[in-house]
C-alpha cells in the first residue's frame, strides 16, 4: 500500500521519566477504523525538523482495548526526532502519522491458557507493555513473564504502571527487574541483561520453555542478541521467538561490496511495481528498489531505510531479489516471498514487486 500519512492532533504528553513522554494522539472518528492496531505494532511519525524531513517509527504502548493511540519516545543522545519530541512537541501540536503496522505481535484468543516471557531493555518496553496489557486483559487464564533491563530506577518507564499490573494480576504476571548501575540484594538482578543473566534468568525463573507459547525480545541490540542466543540454545523454535529491532548493526564489508556489486549490475535495469492496484515500469535508478520507486513519483511508504521497521515491504511476485539486510521480516514472511524494498535490488530484468500484496 502506498504510504498514508494523516495529520493527528497531540491530545496529552505524559512526562514517563526524565528522559521519557509518552504521546497520545487525538483520532477523529472516520479515521477510528485506519488507527484500529494489534499489540506490539508502531506507528512512523514524519516531522519537518530544522527544513528536514524526518520520519521514526514509535511502538504503541497501549492495549487495542483501550482504544487509546499512545506512543512513547525516549530521548537519544543525538537523536533528531527524539530531541524534537522532548524540547518542541506540545499539546494541540498536529503530526503526520502513518497507520499502525509491524508483525511484534502474536493473536490473542479469550479461551487460550498460555505463558508468554518477554525480555525488554529501556524504551524497548514500549511494545511489550502493549502485549503485555493485552494479553493479561483478554486472555483470563494466560501468564506473562518480563525480564526488563534499566540503569537504575529512575530510567524505568511505565515503572508504576507494570508495579499496577504486577499487584492487579496477581500470580499471571510476574516482574522482574535488572539494574546495571545500582546493585540489589539478589546477585542475579544487577547488571545487564547479558548472555549469562539471560541464561540465569530463563534457568531460574522460567524453567521449562517448552511451556512458553512465545517470547518477545525488544531492546538494545546486545541484549537482544544475548536473549535469542540464549533461546536457540535451548532448542526454542524461531516460530515463537518475536524480535523488534529499532536500529540496525552496520553490514559487513563483504556484504555491502556485494550489494554495491548488484547495484551496479542492476542499474537502468526496468523492474514492475504495483502499489495501490496500479502496475507501473520503473527504472532501477537509486541503491535499492524503494528509493527508485519514489524518484519515479511512487510515493512508495518507508520509515527507517535500514531494514528493520517494514514499513517498506513488499512482495516478490516474479523474478530474484538479493536483500541485505532483513531484521524487519519473520522467516515466513521471508519464505513467502516478502522483500524490504529499502535493502533489495533486483537481480535480473524480470523482476516485479507488489507493495499491495
Ligand atoms: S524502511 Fe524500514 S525496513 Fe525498509
Amino acid at each position: 500500500m502506498a504510504e498514508h500519512f494523516y495529520p493527528l492532533r497531540v491530545a496529552e504528553i505524559l512526562p514517563e521519566t526524565e528522559e521519557a513522554n509518552s504521546i497520545r494522539f487525538a483520532v477523529p472518528g472516520d479515521l477510528t477504523e485506519a488507527f484500529q492496531f494489534r499489540a506490539g505494532q508502531h506507528l512512523t511519525l514524519r516531522a519537518t525538523i530544522d527544513g528536514e524531513e524526518v520520519r521514526r517509527n514509535y511502538s504503541l504502548c497501549t492495549a487495542p482495548a483501550e482504544g487509546e493511540l499512545k506512543v512513547t519516545v525516549k530521548r537519544i543522545a543525538g537523536g533528531v526526532f527524539s530531541n524534537w519530541v522532548a524540547d518542541s512537541l506540545k499539546v494541540g501540536d498536529m503530526v503526520d502519522v502513518m497507520t499502525p503496522h509491524g508483525s511484534f505481535t502474536t493473536p490473542f484468543d479469550p479461551a487460550a491458557m498460555r505463558r508468554y516471557v518477554g525480555f525488554a531493555g529501556g524504551s524497548g518496553i514500549t511494545p511489550v507493555m502493549s502485549l503485555i496489557r493485552t494479553a493479561l486483559t483478554t486472555e483470563p487464564e494466560s501468564r506473562f513473564t518480563l525480564f526488563y533491563g534499566n540503569r537504575d530506577a529512575s530510567s524505568i518507564i511505565f515503572l508504576e504502571a507494570l508495579a499496577a499490573l504486577k499487584d492487579r494480576y496477581l500470580g499471571r504476571f510476574e516482574l522482574y527487574h535488572f539494574l546495571s548501575h545500582e546493585e540489589g540484594d539478589v546477585e542475579l538482578f544487577n547488571g545487564m541483561l547479558d548472555r549469562e543473566t539471560c541464561d540465569a534468568a530463563i534457568a531460574h525463573l522460567v524453567g521449562d520453555v517448552e511451556a512458553v507459547d512465545a517470547w518477545f525480545i525488544c531492546g538494545p541490540g546486545p541484549m537482544m542478541d544475548a536473549a535469542e542466543a540464549a533461546l536457540l540454545e535451548r532448542d526454542v523454535t524461531r516460530d515463537k521467538i518475536h524480535i523488534e529491532r529499532f536500529t540496525a548493526g552496520r553490514p559487513s564489508a563483504a556484504l555491502a561490496a556485494q550489494m554495491a556489486a548488484l547495484q551496479q549490475e542492476a542499474a537502468g535495469q526496468t523492474l514492475s511495481i504495483t502499489l495501490d492496484g496500479r502496475t507501473r515500469k520503473v527504472e532501477f535508478s537509486a541503491d535499492n528498489i524503494l528509493d527508485s520507486a519514489r524518484e519515479s513519483g511512487l510515493s512508495a511508504p518507508f520509515a527507517c531505510k535500514a531494514g528493520v521497521c517494514a514499513t517498506c515491504r513488499a512482495k516478490v511476485v516474479h523474478g530474484k531479489v538479493e536483500m541485505a539486510a532483513r531484521y524487519g521480516l519473520t522467516d515466513e514472511e521471508i519464505a513467502a516471498g516478502y522483500v524490504l524494498t529499502c535493502q533489495s535490488v533486483p537481480v535480473g530484468s524480470d523482476v516485479a514487486v507488489d507493495y499491495d500484496a
